[in-house]
């Protein structure tokens, strides 16, 4: 899984430890499996880009790192280790405490993570105090708030929540771990692209590692080192940015490549291909399973599907720098397409 073993490294310089290392993590919802066996790693510094359609389970894993997952919701891992400590292990306490302080969490929909009815500047001071809220704000193009102590949520823009989100949870805490899930989905080109470029700054200047999901390919393109793509619960591909977009092994991140929409189309949410949908795919799976077989979630939608595909799951390879869950990873497309 860790592609510094595929790469090697410098035999004076021992590579740094990862961040965070989920090892076959599984969750369930009420017995439905969202999340299915998936393990990562993540280095201190390092973006990586997770993409996959909608329920593909993106925002399930996240939940499942932070320890925040809804009641009724099934954890199992075989490890969820974060800066060498077993999360799993921890008592609920601590791991409140390292969430509260050393991972944090920029949301999806700023409005709804702010009191509506309490005024921007007041909510600012009650998360943090003990900075120079002047300053922070400055950084984010934002010092204009601290003008405008009476204005309520609703006053502001998206893009500027958005911004004072990330003052909330990554420059007033500084954590280790940033997670963000779908932070600009909401947001227009323009004021993505501001996101974006304070995210990577900060990145730069306070080096925390950042888990990014997104549905927009040119995004992961634009500020990730490595992206994880995920379908149906399964981390199907993971590898160096430069790698997955110029040479992808899966077939379904070939067909999300193919499916690149133009600049102009950005932000246009995944899933448009042909074939059926992650939720029908998981009801075959389900039936499938009861009848005794369980074969690649992908294969009813796969243009190099074989007879053994519908009948095994494929594990996950390492290939060079890549990790693919594929059991035509090793051929060449062109051998494929003769098959
Ligand atoms: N609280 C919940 N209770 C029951 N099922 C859930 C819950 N949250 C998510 N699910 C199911 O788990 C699966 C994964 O959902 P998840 O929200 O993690 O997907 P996602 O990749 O983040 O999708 P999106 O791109 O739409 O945000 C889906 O089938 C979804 O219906
Ligand atoms: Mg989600």
């Amino acid at each position: 899984m860790n592609d510094r073993q595929a790469t090697g490294s410098p035999v004076t310089d021992p590579p740094p430890a990862d961040l965070l290392t989920v090892s076959d993590l599984h969750v369930d919802y009420a017995g439905r499996p969202a999340v299915r066996g998936v393990s990562l790693s993540l280095r201190r510094g390092e973006i990586l880009g997770l993409v996959g359609e909608s329920g593909s389970g993106k925002s399930t894993l996240c939940s499942a790192i932070t320890g925040v997952l809804p009641a009724g919701a099934r954890v199992r891992a075989a490890g969820l280790r974060f800066d060498g400590r077993e999360l799993t292990e921890l008592p609920p306490e601590d791991m409140r405490r390292i969430r509260a302080s050393r991972i944090g969490v920029v949301p999806q929909r700023p409005m709804t993570s702010l009191s509506p009815s309490t005024p921007v500047l007041r909510q600012m001071r009650w998360y943090h105090d003990g900075h120079d809220l002047a300053d922070l704000l400055a950084q984010v193009g934002l010092r204009a708030v601290l003008d405008r102590p009476r204005d309520h949520p609703h006053r502001f823009s998206g893009g500027q929540l958005q911004r004072l989100l990330i003052v909330l949870a990554a420059l007033a805490r500084q954590p280790d771990l940033l997670i963000a899930d779908e932070p600009t989905t909401t947001l227009d080109a323009t004021v993505q692209a501001q996101v974006l470029r304070l995210l990577l700054d900060l990145r730069d200047r306070l080096g925390p590692a950042i888990l990014y999901v997104t549905h927009d390919l040119a995004v992961v393109a634009q500020i990730c080192d490595r992206v994880g793509v995920m379908y149906a619960g399964r981390l199907v591909e993971s590898g160096p940015v430069s790698q997955i977009f110029t040479a992808p092994r899966h077939p379904y991140t070939r067909a999300l490549l193919a499916a690149l929409p133009a600049r102009t189309e950005r932000g246009r949410r995944l899933g448009a291909m042909p074939g059926h949908t992650v939720a029908e795919v998981t009801l075959s799976r389900e039936r499938g399973a009861r009848a005794g077989s369980a074969g690649c979630a992908f294969a009813p939608r796969c243009p190099v599907v074989l007879a053994r595909c519908h009948e095994e799951e494929p594990t996950p390879i390492t290939m060079g720098t890549d990790v693919v869950r594929c059991h035509r990873a090793g051929e060449t497309p062109e051998a494929e397409e003769d098959a």
